[in-house]
């Protein structure tokens, strides 16, 4: 009889809780960009939903670990753009996020994407040729891997609209690369423009109220700088009340709308404002409100200046621009029992050496937000390869508020794609502190992905030679390592009699022999280190830091 075993002593594996494997962000694998990341309770396992990612057909990457570091890749991807005929926008498919509702069973992704089409951005932005007309969708799931359906055929009900802004693209020419020189050139040009909105984030109060954080896209929002005496092209970061029906509906039927404290508060405004270009194209005409969070305007910080002379230093082919893009916002309590509500996000372009992590802290959701002085919190790390970290999203240990990580994309190089890297988050209420951990080295696992099991069975043969067995490793919540993937490897080889004579090949989690084992056949998990003497180590865990350390391994036995 052919039977798997644990080298672990039985009551010890039953409760061991503590482990000393590690993950590095080196040679990372998964390709990510603007990843979010949660904590499925269902699956006992962590998701990652990205920009980059999917296969040909689909919209948005999907990814699932048991350690929050290495990353099985759902195949497809989130959205079926084949099938789903509620697909309402063209391109720009940015930034997805995902919730869960536990009393409904829904899951829910937030994503941004724009429309090209004529027709389509005059009804959201009054003008056929507006500038970069994105929106933001969503689309319903039963399961974390999708596929996920578009609940409608269009964005979110919201018309965000601003209506003191110099809409000075209208005095622009094509490619809008050089706004007017001074600010009484561009207070010629007519007020009020909608909003193209990036970068969703929803943040689920405790008192119940729902908010959408998004970025106004960079595009036509040009603001006057006095200290730099021009126009400068700004993202800036909104929030909006939702309505809640939406996410209380059992059959997640119902689209996000806008709360009725922001519907259509600009109305009548700006006086001479006209809904349509002429009759071929009939704008939008409702006018909603929004809360500025975080900009420029509100707080400059010098470090969000990378790119606002980027037009002369590219020879004119670049715009001036600044960035303010991808919140996550979580909320605490000091020591005295006062919220504090903490918002991370990026500034300039993730290409660029400057481009990092800021954060801004309030003591309500709709602000006012204080950047912290400590800004950048997260930026590059040449010394240690570590290039363009950025637009991450916050996630505690097996959804627990106290432990928490960052998932952010970041590079190996200057030219790499962006790949999810992990760094951990600690947040100080009392002291208004957010800081960021190691991003390079040998990084501890979060709590809670031990006690690991392992599992094999025979995949083919009858122990004799050529035998295959497959092992799987499995975190304490069930979710099954990816041993194909670098920093996972098995170890294997035989204990015998005859061992030496014995070939033993490993390829991810399937183990063969190459002749009759005469023996024992050995298992070890082992993690990739960063550090290139002992570029493996065998994982331990245990009860307590008291007790013994037993190696997580298994034996083949025929
Ligand atoms: C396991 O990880 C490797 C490296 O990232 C990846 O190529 C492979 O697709 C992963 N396996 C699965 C099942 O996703
Ligand atoms: C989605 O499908 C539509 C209709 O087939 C096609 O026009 C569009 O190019 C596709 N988009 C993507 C991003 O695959
Ligand atoms: C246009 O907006 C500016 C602020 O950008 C404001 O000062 C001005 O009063 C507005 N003009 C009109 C006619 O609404
Ligand atoms: C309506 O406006 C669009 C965009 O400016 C223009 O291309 C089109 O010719 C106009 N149509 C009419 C009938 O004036
Ligand atoms: C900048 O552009 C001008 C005009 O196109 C060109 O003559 C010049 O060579 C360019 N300079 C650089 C440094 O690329
Ligand atoms: C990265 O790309 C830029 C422009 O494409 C190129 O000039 C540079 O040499 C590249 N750097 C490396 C390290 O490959
Ligand atoms: C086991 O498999 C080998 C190779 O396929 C075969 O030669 C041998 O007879 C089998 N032994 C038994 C006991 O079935
Ligand atoms: C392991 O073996 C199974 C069964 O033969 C096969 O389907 C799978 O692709 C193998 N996995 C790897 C990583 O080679
Ligand atoms: C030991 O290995 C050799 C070479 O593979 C083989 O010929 C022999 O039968 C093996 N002996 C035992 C006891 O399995
Ligand atoms: C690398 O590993 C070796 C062997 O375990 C150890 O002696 C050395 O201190 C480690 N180096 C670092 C930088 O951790
Ligand atoms: C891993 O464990 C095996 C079995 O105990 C041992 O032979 C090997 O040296 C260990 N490797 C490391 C890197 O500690």
């Amino acid at each position: 009889m052919i039977r798997a075993a644990l080298l672990l002593a039985a009551a010890g594996v039953a409760s061991a809780l503590y482990s000393d494997a590690t993950y590095t962000n080196a040679n990372p694998t998964t390709i990510a960009a603007d990843p979010y990341v949660r904590w499925d309770v269902q699956t006992g396992a962590y998701w990652a939903y990205s920009t980059e990612g999917a296969e040909d057909g689909w919209l948005f990457g999907i990814y699932t670990s048991p350690d929050m570091a290495t990353w099985s890749k759902v195949p497809g991807g989130a959205i079926k753009n084949e099938t789903d005929s509620l697909v309402w926008a063209q391109d720009w498919f940015w930034a997805p996020e995902c919730y869960y509702n536990e009393e409904t069973g829904w899951y829910f992704l937030f994503y941004a994407g724009r429309y090209k089409e004529p027709k389509l951005v005059a009804e959201y932005f009054k003008y056929p040729d507006f500038e970069e007309a994105s929106k933001i969708g969503v689309a319903v799931s039963r399961h974390p891997d999708g596929p996920f359906v578009n609940i409608e055929a269009n964005p979110i009900d919201y018309y965000p609209f601003d209506p003191n802004y110099r809409d000075v693209n209208l005095i622009m020419d094509p490619p809008y690369l050089v706004p007017p020189a001074t600010e009484e050139a561009g207070a010629t040009a007519p007020n009020g423009t909608y909003i193209p909105s990036i970068d969703a984030n929803v943040f689920f109060d405790d008192s119940g109220s729902i908010w959408l954080f998004f970025s106004r896209n960079a595009y036509r929002n040009w603001v006057w700088d006095d200290v730099f005496g021009e126009y400068v092209e700004e993202s800036n970061i909104y929030a909006v009340q939702l309505d809640e029906a939406w996410w209380h509906d059992p059959d997640a039927t119902t689209m996000p709308a806008v709360h009725q404290n922001f519907r259509d508060v600009y109305q009548g405004m700006p006086e001479d404002w006209v809904s349509s270009v002429n009759d071929s194209y009939p704008g939008p005409t409702r006018k909603d409100g929004w809360v500025a969070i975080v900009s420029s305007k509100l707080q400059p910080q010098v470090w969000e200046n990378a790119h606002v002379h980027d037009y002369a230093a590219s020879n004119g082919t670049l715009k001036n621009r600044r960035w303010s893009e991808g919140s996550t916002t979580i909320k605490r309590y000091d020591s005295s029992g006062n919220p504090v509500y903490f918002l991370t996000y990026s500034a300039n372009n993730y290409e660029s050496p400057d481009y990092g992590v800021g954060y801004a802290y309030a003591s309500s959701v709709d602000g006012p937000y204080f950047k912290s002085d400590s800004n950048p919190i997260l930026s590059q790390n040449p010394s240690r390869e570590v290039y363009s970290t950025g637009h991450g999203s916050i996630i505690g240990a097996m959804g627990s508020d106290t432990e928490l990580f960052y998932p952010h994309h970041a590079r190996p190089s200057v030219n790499a794609t962006r790949y999810l890297y992990n760094a951990r988050l600690f947040v100080e209420p009392d002291s208004l502190y957010m800081g960021f951990g190691a991003e390079a080295g040998d990084l501890r696992w979060p709590h809670g992905v031990a006690p690991l099991t392992v599992a094999a069975a025979v995949a083919s043969g009858n122990g004799s030679a050529g035998t295959t067995w497959t092992v799987s490793v499995e975190s304490a919540s069930g979710a099954a390592f990816n041993l194909s993937h670098p920093s996972n490897r098995l170890l294997a080889w035989v204990e015998g009699n005859n061992a030496t004579a014995v070939e033993v090949e490993v390829v991810g989690g399937n183990v063969t022999v190459g002749g009759k084992p005469g023996g024992e056949v050995k298992v070890v998990y082992q993690r990739a280190r960063a550090n290139e003497t002992e570029p493996w180590r065998n994982v331990s865990q245990a009860e307590s830091i008291w007790s013994d350390w037993d190696v997580v391994a298994t034996t083949l036995t025929t």
